[in-house]
């Protein structure tokens, strides 16, 4: 069999924007499209190779774009398609591909499909969305949406519900029908051609679905679509494709991601994110992170999926809470544990993503729940209220999971609103922006930025970080991640201390003779034996 070339999204870094709170361009407080642009230099200062790109899609932002009215226009507040255009071309000439965000699990209400199904029965655009017979009073099955309540909506004029996984705005769409799958490969198509280097799957796993059998996801439909869609629009030179999927065990990973390219490129799974959740039930409830399981996990991941599938790197995104205030440490030790965290996750097999404001460290907010934004966090509030949870026990769960914590405008500079806007920012800039933003960063040998950029570059020069086995170290210690890559030519030894105390480091005979990398500290221990607190290494040998 012919070996094909490594793709590129093997060796590269993916930076997420989301876009609303990256930067803004004319005053409005919302981040937009020409914001972007004026920030591709620092991209390229960083390094990335691929911007995701949070949705722009016309949308009445329900769900913060996540609720598409139009896929093949972007929405004013962010811009038009001809900003659009110029994006791709300015990040093109830096090296740079823009990765668009794919909703198409469902669409908004407001969309012109919906419009028109919900007119009457015999639309051609009804069977567009998933409907079901009924009285107005018992919903079709007790199924969930994702953002609270039925996953079933009354339509008097039709005497039918239709179905949403996630808000009412958002009616999921009926994939079984063959009309509506080729509308959206059409769409995709209509992107790519337009320059996009890719797209990322939003809720993939959900697109094959079996309500009337309680289904939410992976129903027996589910992979023979995504083949479907891959041969439709994605098997196209170059191009990259992530699909999302909370559900996703490695099994599941080796279809998405088979390495034949049937299907995805790569998948996006959560399995080290569920560390702090109690299995079964909702994301509020609080569990305590069991550091010899969070190590189990990355483990199973990177040495079962090898050579037999491609997983993303991450520890954050637009919906989760800020990992130096979730996993380390945003206080004393916020410069050193966010570089820990980074060094442990860049060493590993897989493509890093690096969300925004990540490469500064930034960190959760303390909102009050009157500031805060989404949807998600809005709603759980609301119901647990009404269930008797206190004041305190809310925001409690706000400050430590709520998603608004990553989309707090991204801080730049010292000047007010942290150079976001001259305007009012649609959601609080965390006040820290003062001691912690990019101006006071970039350039600066000892930043978190600056080990970004490290971490980044290293990724181009060693191939064994693309191609090396991966082999878990003091897998039952307590305190210390560790572990080794190896391609054949090259060894790399990764040392974290995952904790705020200093500890022994078994590993020092280990390290001698390697070349240190990267570190989180600037300058070297005096006790070669020790391990400072969150201190990092990754070495080279050969
Ligand atoms: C995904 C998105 C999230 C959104 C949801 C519904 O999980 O990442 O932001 O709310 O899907 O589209
Ligand atoms: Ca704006």
């Amino acid at each position: 069999m012919k070996h094909p070339e490594t793709p590129w999204w093997k060796q590269a870094v993916i930076y997420q924007i989301y876009p609303r709170s990256f930067c803004d361009s004319n005053g409005d407080g919302i981040g937009d499209l020409p914001g972007i642009l004026s920030k591709l230099d620092y991209l390229q200062t960083l390094g990335i190779d691929a911007i995701w790109l949070s949705p722009v899609f016309r949308s009445p932002q329900d769900d913060n774009g996540y609720d598409i009215s139009d896929y093949q226009d972007i929405d004013p507040i962010f811009g038009t398609l001809e900003d659009m255009d110029a994006l791709i071309r300015e990040a093109g000439k830096r090296g740079i591909r823009i990765i668009m965000d794919l909703v198409l699990n469902h669409s908004s209400d407001e969309h012109r499909w919906f419009k028109e199904a919900r007119k009457s029965r015999d639309n051609p655009y009804h069977d567009f969305y998933i409907w079901r017979d009924g009285d107005g009073v018992t919903p079709p099955n007790d199924l969930k949406a994702g953002f609270g309540g039925s996953a079933w909506e009354w339509v008097p004029e039709l005497g039918q519900y239709y179905f949403h996984q996630f808000s009412v705005k958002q009616p999921d769409l009926n994939w079984d029908n063959p009309a509506l799958r080729a509308e959206l490969y059409r769409m995709i198509n209509w992107w790519t051609d337009r320059g996009v280097g890719g797209f990322r799957l939003d809720v993939v796993d959900h697109l094959g679905k079996d309500p009337d059998h309680g289904l939410m996801k992976c129903a027996p439909t589910l992979h023979p679509y995504i083949r479907e869609m891959s041969r439709a629009a994605f098997q196209r030179p170059g191009l990259v494709t992530v699909g999302e999927a909370w559900s996703a065990d490695v099994e599941e990973a080796k279809r998405y991601s088979n390495p034949d390219g049937s299907e995805l490129s790569m998948v996006f799974q959560f399995e080290h994110m569920k560390i702090d959740q109690i299995p079964g039930k909702e994301k509020w409830e609080r569990a305590p992170i069991d550091f010899v399981t969070l190590k189990k996990i990355f483990s199973r991941w990177q040495k079962e999926l090898y050579g037999q599938g491609w997983n993303s790197l991450f520890w954050e995104n637009h919906d989760l809470p800020r990992s130096v205030s979730r996993f380390a440490d945003d206080g004393t030790y916020r410069v050193e544990s966010a570089k820990m965290l980074a060094i442990l996750l860049h060493g590993m097999q897989g493509t890093p993503y690096v969300y925004q404001g990540e490469e500064l460290g930034m960190t959760n907010y303390d909102f009050r729940v009157g500031e805060c934004r989404d949807i998600e966090i809005l709603n759980m509030a609301r119901e647990r209220r009404a269930q008797g949870y206190s004041e305190e026990w809310i925001r409690d769960a706000i400050r430590r999971k709520g998603r608004d914590n990553a989309r707090t405008p991204m801080q730049w500079d010292a000047s007010p609103n942290a150079g976001f806007t001259t305007g009012e920012p649609w959601l609080v800039v965390n006040p820290n922006y003062r001691e912690i933003n990019a101006e006071d960063q970039v350039g600066r040998d000892d930043s978190v930025f600056a080990c970004y950029q490290t971490l980044i570059r290293l990724r181009k020069e060693l191939p064994v970080l693309t191609d090396g086995t991966y082999e878990p170290l003091l897998e039952e210690d307590a305190r210390i991640f560790a572990y080794r890559r190896d391609d054949g030519k090259n060894r790399l030894l990764v040392v974290c201390n995952f904790f705020g105390e200093s500890v022994e480091n078994p590993l020092c005979g280990e390290e001698k003779g390697g070349r240190l990398l990267v570190s989180s500290y600037t300058e070297a221990g005096t006790d070669p034996d020790l391990l400072r607190p969150y201190e990092a290494k990754m070495l080279l040998f050969g």
